[in-house]
């Protein structure tokens, strides 16, 4: 029997604008765990448990583009394994599907890890992120690469699509309430629309991409040098091109505003958007009362991570 876990991720700064190749910072989020556990089976084929979304199906009964069935279709391939053993994957996770926390980039390498594993074969972690990355394009048609590459290494990283993985030093450690809107909005189609609209007016949509691309350059500055101050105003400029952006909804915008009144110290969307998780820098002693806010103001769950 084979176990891999792989933690959530959010992106602290440069979502959307990093799809076009502009940097994103993002860490991971070790509260929130995937786990896949491999086991031999008395039952002939490969099974696939994965009771969290109430799947138990034969890996050939799932469609050719079902992600968990890709996942474990490419490590029979890449090992070249033509006749798999009978066994169970078993996937569990505690990480929110669909709401920016890098759920499906979690499975996918807690999958790739345990089932490489279980075939006496585990496979590098360049190797796992690019798999992941080649199963992320089934969730979100063409991601950047950010959360498979957070949650492949889990160390904060500054982000560059197609570049090699460059990690940040984090010299304080600071801390971020993640509340999460409880609306499903799935990645894939909020980037489609992005998509379209750069299109039609590529000028606007370039030059709000630029104003990011400042901001994540300043933010990374801020956390390598440990002048937090600068990190929450940073928060809110970002937040506010994305609205501009057209990604944020009224419940983002209702927990961003919550949180900065209970006292954050800035606020904004994390990851996809119209839907999913906000995060905000919230100085330790104020966590409870952020928290607090943000359920009344209606969050249906609130994560606090410290990143380090
Ligand atoms: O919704 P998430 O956390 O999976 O993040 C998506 C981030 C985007 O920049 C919107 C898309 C991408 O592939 O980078």
């Amino acid at each position: 029997m084979s176990s891999a876990s792989a933690p959530g991720k959010i992106i602290l700064f440069g979502e959307h604008a990093v799809v076009y190749g502009h940097p994103a910072l993002a860490v991971p989020v070790t509260q929130v765990q995937a786990t896949a556990t491999v086991a031999q089976s008395s039952r002939r084929g490969v099974w696939i448990e994965a009771p969290n979304i109430e799947l138990s199906s034969e890996l050939s009964d799932l469609a050719p583009d079902h992600p968990l069935g890709a996942a474990i279709r490419s490590v029979f391939s890449t090992l070249g394994i033509d006749r798999p053993p009978a066994c169970t994957v078993y996937i569990q996770s505690t990480i929110p599907v669909a709401a920016g926390l890098g759920s499906g980039a979690a499975v996918s390498v807690a999958v790739l890890r345990a089932l490489s594993s279980f075939l006496d074969r585990p496979l590098p972690e360049d190797q796992v992120n690019q798999m992941a990355f080649e199963i992320e394009k089934l969730h979100h048609g063409s991601p950047s690469g950010i959360d498979n590459t957070v949650v492949t290494f889990a160390r904060p990283v500054y982000f560059v699509k197609g570049r090699p993985i460059e990690t940040f030093r984090v010299a304080v450690p600071f801390t971020i309430v993640i509340g999460d809107t409880g609306v499903s909005s799935p990645t894939k189609a909020v980037v489609e629309d992005v998509r379209k609209a750069w299109k039609a007016e590529p000028d606007q949509f370039e030059k709000m991409f630029a104003s990011i691309d400042r901001i994540v350059k300043r933010a990374r500055r801020t956390i390598e040098s440990g002048e937090g101050t600068a990190l929450g105003p940073l928060m809110n400029k970002n937040h506010a091109i994305l609205q501009q952006l057209t990604v944020s909804s009224p419940e983002l915008d209702r927990l961003v505003s919550a949180a900065r009144s209970a006292g954050a110290e800035g606020a904004k969307l994390s990851g996809g958007g119209r839907g999913g998780n906000m995060i905000a820098l919230v100085q330790p002693e104020r966590t409870e009362k952020v928290s607090q806010a943000l359920y009344q103001a209606g969050a249906k769950r609130v994560l606090i991570t410290t990143v380090s």
